[in-house]
């Protein structure tokens, strides 16, 4: 039998599929729905100090391959899902999970990341560097100067399990910067990639933007993504300290799209577009179709062809 474990420092997962922060991941129900689910954890929708409510509607919608959105960050606030982690590690605690956090300024992300310092929380804490869909609030992913400042602060003092989400970069010099700035911190993961940023898709009928929010610039997911999700995995797994693992997050509509993502160096995969659209019951299918990729190619474990990307000489 092919065995999906995998894991990131100490921790260790059944399953190497997740869903991406943002995707039914916003209430205790549907984070309940996800811990049932074949998926190996989950992630929190990544939280602000404070409730937000987020853009106005519609600020998501499906497209032909993939989505598009500008939810601008709704969550129920940081107590809300931290109360949540807290029990759930109580309830599972052969089972950690993820908590994201994406601060509107880096002294909200520094006052977040003090209330987990001083929690009980045990798990590993995602700072997401990369919202693209707060308007007047660029991402900090793409300031390499302001992420170093962030993260110089943030390890001053923080010492539990953390990575950060990025978002996509599309140079090679991009990497090697933001790669050298990564090497300098304790992080355990780097998770890449966010949404293919201020994307624009027009409904044909009316020739209107097809979201409301930020004029219908929002957030490109799915199939679109898969190229760019794995060139930034591979270009990271080929920079970082090996002790920075990497999740793989974009266009991951089949178990073959997964299992390219960690040919290219992922140890977790994230899913969003996918997970949105058809519910937690794309956890089973992709663990099926992973599974007959690898049994198709003699893998008994992700451990045998993570980051053995093939190039032409
Ligand atoms: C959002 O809430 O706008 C999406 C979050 C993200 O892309 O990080």
């Amino acid at each position: 039998m092919t065995d999906l474990h995998t894991s990131i420092d100490k921790f260790q997962f059944n399953n190497v599929f997740m869903n991406a922060s943002g995707v039914r991941c916003y209430t205790k129900d549907e984070l309940d729905e996800l811990a049932q689910s074949d998926a190996g954890t989950l992630v929190t929708k990544s939280a602000t100090q404070t409730k937000r409510l987020g853009n106005p509607s519609p600020r998501y919608a499906p497209l032909e391959l993939g989505s598009i959105n500008s939810m601008g960050l709704p969550n129920e606030g940081l107590e809300y899902y931290l109360d949540y982690a807290l029990d759930f590690q109580k309830a599972h605690p052969e089972k950690p999970i993820f908590l994201s956090v994406a601060g509107l300024s880096m002294e909200e992300n520094l006052a977040m990341a003090h209330t987990i310092e001083n929690s009980d929380f045990n798990g590993l804490v995602e700072f997401n560097l990369s919202c693209p869909n707060v308007p007047g609030k660029p991402q900090t992913g793409y300031d390499f100067d302001r992420t170093q400042e962030v993260l110089t602060n943030l390890f001053d003092f923080f010492t539990k399990p953390a990575g950060v989400k990025l978002p996509p970069y599309f140079d090679l010099a991009q990497f090697d910067q933001m790669a050298t700035i990564l090497n300098q911190f304790p992080l355990k993961f780097v998770n890449s990639i966010n949404s293919l940023g201020n994307g624009l898709m027009i409904d044909p009928e009316t020739d209107t933007a097809l979201i409301k929010p930020k004029g219908g610039f929002g957030g490109i997911g799915g199939a679109y993504a898969k190229p760019i999700a794995l060139a930034n995995v591979r270009a990271f797994a080929q920079r970082l300290d090996p002790k920075i693992q990497l999740i793989g997050t974009g266009g991951v509509t089949n178990g073959r799209d997964a299992y390219d993502l960690i040919l290219a160096g992922a140890s977790l995969v994230q899913v969003g577009t996918l997970l949105q659209e058809e519910g937690t019951v794309a956890f089973t299918r992709l663990t099926r179709e992973l599974r007959a990729v690898m049994q198709t190619k003699g893998y008994n474990a992700i451990s045998d062809f993570r980051g053995q990307l093939k190039v032409l000489s």
